[in-house]
């Protein structure tokens, strides 16, 4: 029996599902969505729920994007920045289709390029696999509203191949506890290895 785990997200027999604007139920693969492969992984919370406002940092062509835009339903929204024009074009046609996803062609890396399009966010959100992503993270906390929540994918090998993935999440860890409290960290493996999600609430 699929039962609600939390809110918009459902789970039955070790697969978990979001549903669409039909009432549809959409399988969500842990293999190609990390925030998937984290409720796997028993996050404790998601912090996200009906009408919430999403920055959504690295959407690629939406495959998450698409179970966030689900969960916050017709009345939320996903701004959802991409710095590759390329994969850009297929968020262009998923939000065609959803009317709560506004595509932004941008680096995450320069803010102020896109900070006239948005306003506060409930809920941010990133997976950039990036040497500086931690600072790409820290930058746009500005745009969270204070006290609310903020999902890092850390991916340990885009920061420094040759360094022990233990040592740069205790380096990211030290960092992100400057500006946010850190809630949960879950290691996405076997999912995806050497992966941390760190989930933090911004001070
Ligand atoms: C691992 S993929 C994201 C997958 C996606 N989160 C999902 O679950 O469907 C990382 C994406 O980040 C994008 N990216 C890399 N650097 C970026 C930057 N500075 N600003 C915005 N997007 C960036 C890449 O082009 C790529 O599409």
């Amino acid at each position: 029996m699929i039962q609600e785990i939390f809110p918009g997200i459902f789970a039955d027999n070790k697969k978990i599902y979001t549903k669409d604007s039909s009432g549809a139920y959409r399988l969500w693969n842990p293999i190609t969505s990390k925030l998937s492969a984290a409720l796997h992984k028993r996050l404790k919370q998601t912090f996200l729920k009906a009408n919430d406002v999403v920055l959504y940092l690295g959407a690629s062509t939406g495959t998450t994007v698409s179970h966030i835009s689900d969960i916050v339903g017709e009345q939320g929204f996903v701004f959802a920045v991409e710095i590759s024009p390329t994969v850009c074009r297929e968020l262009v046609f998923l939000a065609e289709e959803r009317q709560n996803i506004a595509p932004i062609l941008a680096d995450a890396n320069q803010p102020q390029t896109y900070a006239d399009k948005i306003k506060d966010v409930d809920w941010l959100y990133q997976d950039i696999a990036q040497k500086n992503q931690v600072e790409i993270f820290l930058k746009n906390l500005r745009f969270v509203k204070k006290n609310s929540h903020a999902f890092l994918i850390i991916k340990a090998r885009s920061i420094d191949a040759t360094k022990e993935p233990k040592q740069i999440f205790n380096d990211v860890r030290e960092q992100l506890q400057q500006d946010t409290e850190i809630v949960q960290e879950i290691n996405l493996e076997p999912y995806k290895k050497d992966h941390v999600m760190f989930v933090c609430k911004k001070n």
